[in-house]
């Protein structure tokens, strides 16, 4: 037998449903906010990523899924939606019309980690981004949305909030990171002493126990934004106030993907164990140019779909389970088969769903079968219905029973 590969997941045709209902909420709430959904390829060139999410990030070091493909180009399966859909806006020349674009996807990401409750290789994220906007007004809509979402779907989440600055007062920043692990440098995992060379940001994202404890007492970003930059995160602050939205500054923050400048958040949940960030995001300014645009300001978050599933579960707000056909049509034999089949498309072509026998059971098996799937009614034709051209329909919710013309099945089952 074949097996799925590792970190992968089935969504099986009986739980579907939740990820249709929180897709669907999703796209709602993108409608509500003015946004249109975007749709790039699974795959994109793998110079997209290295120079996009940045060559001394984990996604790109260690977890990205790349290969060469029968032309010998360096193909990357996408492990996120910011740097695709920021291509797809130059190439498109989105930045020709009217500003801001905004937009939303729903995608699969893969990323090679090492799989556990919440961390998947192949994993599914509702993504946001706005194209065109450098004010904090932008920032504070997005994570507006986030909430809205979240809140629809039923999950309490911490709101976490910071300012990673831009390239000025990083320039300052790491001046300071390098200062205060120079003395440290040997006690760090090999990883982050080429990161102490390459990005001294990446070091405070290590998941190393050792190199957690020396981070601890790491100098702040906060502590070293530009006047701009400050100017930028109070009138985060202030807008969030404005929409009512709680938050926790979190000066530790600095997310794992190279692209983000001032704002950054997350939402965070304490029911999940330790993959508890549902939705994290913030500011890109300087990704556009980076990877071959015009300088534009850019804002965005993703949302593990897995994620918000896994919360909702835990917060006990996973959607009821939809209900079967309205009508099950028994058939007594082969030729009573034919009739129930025959109804049952009349019905379906007028918007009535029904369901037939396909395995040549007992009218009593096919009772049973239509109880197991959630029908509403069930109608058994047998050799009398056919000569009357009237079928017995039964509800099942109250057993009650009802004689129904073959003729007026539409009206009936329409007023159900
Ligand atoms: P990210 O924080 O890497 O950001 O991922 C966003 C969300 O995707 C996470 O909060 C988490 O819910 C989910 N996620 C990430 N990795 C996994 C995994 N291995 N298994 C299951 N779920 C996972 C981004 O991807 C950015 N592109 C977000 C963004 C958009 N920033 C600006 N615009």
């Amino acid at each position: 037998m074949i097996n799925i590969p590792k970190g992968t997941k089935d969504v099986l045709p009986g739980d579907s449903y939740q990820w249709q209902y929180v897709e669907g909420i999703a796209r709602e709430v993108a409608k509500l906010y003015n946004l249109k959904e975007i749709r790039t390829p699974v795959f994109e060139h793998t110079e997209l990523f290295l120079r996009g999410v940045g060559d001394t990030t984990d996604i790109v070091t260690k977890e990205m899924y790349t290969f060469r493909d029968k032309g010998d180009r360096s193909i990357t399966l996408k492990p996120e939606g910011t740097a695709g859909a920021a291509r797809s806006y130059i190439e498109n020349g989105l930045a020709g019309g009217a500003q801001p674009v905004k937009m939303y996807y729903i995608i699969p990401a893969f990323r090679y980690e090492r799989p556990q409750a919440g961390r998947l290789r192949e994993f599914h994220q509702f993504g946001v981004e706005v194209f065109g906007a450098k004010g904090a007004d932008a920032d504070a809509e997005v994570i507006s949305l986030a909430d809205s979402l979240l809140r629809r779907l039923g999950i309490r989440v911490k709101l976490h909030i910071n300012s990673i600055g831009c390239p000025q007062c990083r320039a300052a920043y790491n001046k300071a990171l390098k200062e205060y692990f120079a003395p440290h440098l040997e006690e760090l995992c090999p990883d982050c002493r080429a990161r102490y060379e390459k990005n001294p940001l990446r070091l405070l994202d290590c998941k190393e126990e050792s190199c957690k404890k020396i981070n601890r007492d790491a100098p702040v970003i906060l502590d070293y934004l530009c006047p701009e930059c400050r100017e930028h995160f109070e009138a985060l602050k202030g807008y969030l106030d404005l929409a009512g939205i709680g938050y926790e500054i979190d000066p530790r923050i600095v997310r794992g993907l190279d692209y983000y400048t001032r704002t950054v958040f997350e939402f965070v949940s304490e029911d999940i164990g330790a993959q508890g960030t549902v939705c994290g995001g913030g500011r890109y300014d300087g990704l556009i140019e980076e990877i071959g645009g015009a300088p534009t300001p850019a804002v965005g978050f993703a949302a593990g779909i897995e994620r918000l599933l896994m919360v909702m579960e835990a917060a006990g707000t996973k959607p009821p389970a939809p209900k079967g056909p309205k009508v099950y049509l028994a058939g007594l034999d082969a030729e009573c088969r034919k009739k129930a089949f025959a109804l049952a498309e009349t019905l379906r072509n007028a918007g009535i769903s029904a369901e037939t026998d396909h395995m040549e059971r007992s009218v009593k098996a096919q009772f049973k079968f239509a109880d197991k799937i959630g029908a509403e009614y069930v109608a058994v034709i047998g050799g009398n219905e056919l000569l009357s051209g009237v079928m017995n329909v039964k509800c099942l919710a109250d057993s009650s029973s009802e004689p129904v013309p073959f003729a007026q099945a539409i009206e009936y089952f329409s007023e159900k």
